[in-house]
């Protein structure tokens, strides 16, 4: 049984991020036993970090903030898969996944880490890399194994915005990524 934690960044529900974490999620259960949890950033009650620095003592719980968080810290732990699904905004992931990020603080230990798969999916008109950038710049320390799916939806000749549902090839990609980490991670 494979366990995937999806945390989705977009407020834009079925949009085009949530359109290809839906079918890497596909490309997954196509062969695999699985149990999913998606959590949508945006529905979610996560307050932002404090930087109070309570989560360096041993404390009951993750965080002393006791809001949605807490759930997020138990998938967290439980998954072999962690999912984070998020358009660009204004240079960087989305305001309500980078909340949920800041707030990873409380269990920002490689032990926690190095035996996930991270499989983070950007959707974007004009640039990603600051975003991919973030998650290669920590993943010598704490070692997951980082996959990455970038894709342009906007069309640069007629300037159109494409619906990722348009994008065949990234569908693919999307799913096909499925298939090979579920492949990995069971044999
Ligand atoms: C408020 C806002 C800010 C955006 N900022 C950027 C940006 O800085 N860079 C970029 O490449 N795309 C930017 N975009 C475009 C989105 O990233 C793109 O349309 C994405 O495919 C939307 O994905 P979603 O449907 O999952 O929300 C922005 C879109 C919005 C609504």
């Amino acid at each position: 049984m494979l366990r995937v934690l999806v945390l989705h960044g977009s407020p834009r529900k079925n949009g085009n991020s949530d359109t290809l974490a839906n079918y890497f999620k596909e490309g997954l259960k196509s062969r695999w036993e699985v149990e999913i949890e998606d959590y949508f950033a945006n529905e979610l009650n996560i307050k932002p970090c404090q930087g109070c620095l309570s989560c360096e003592k041993p404390l009951d719980e993750f965080c002393i903030q006791q809001d949605d968080m807490q759930a997020i810290y138990s998938s967290f732990l439980n998954s072999d898969i962690v999912v984070f699904a998020t358009p660009m905004y204004w240079g960087y992931m989305t305001a309500q996944l980078k909340t949920i990020i800041d707030r990873m603080e409380a269990i920002a230990n490689p032990e926690y880490f190095e035996n996930k798969t991270f499989v983070v999916i950007i959707t974007y008109r004009h640039h990603y890399e600051s975003t991919v950038g973030f998650f290669e710049r920590i993943q010598p320390f704490f070692k997951f194994n980082l996959n990455v799916i970038t894709c342009c939806t906007k069309d640069h000749e007629t300037d159109r915005d494409i619906p990722v549902i348009e994008i065949k090839s990234k569908l693919n990609e999307a799913f096909e990524l499925g298939k090979e980490i579920g492949e990995r991670i069971a044999n």
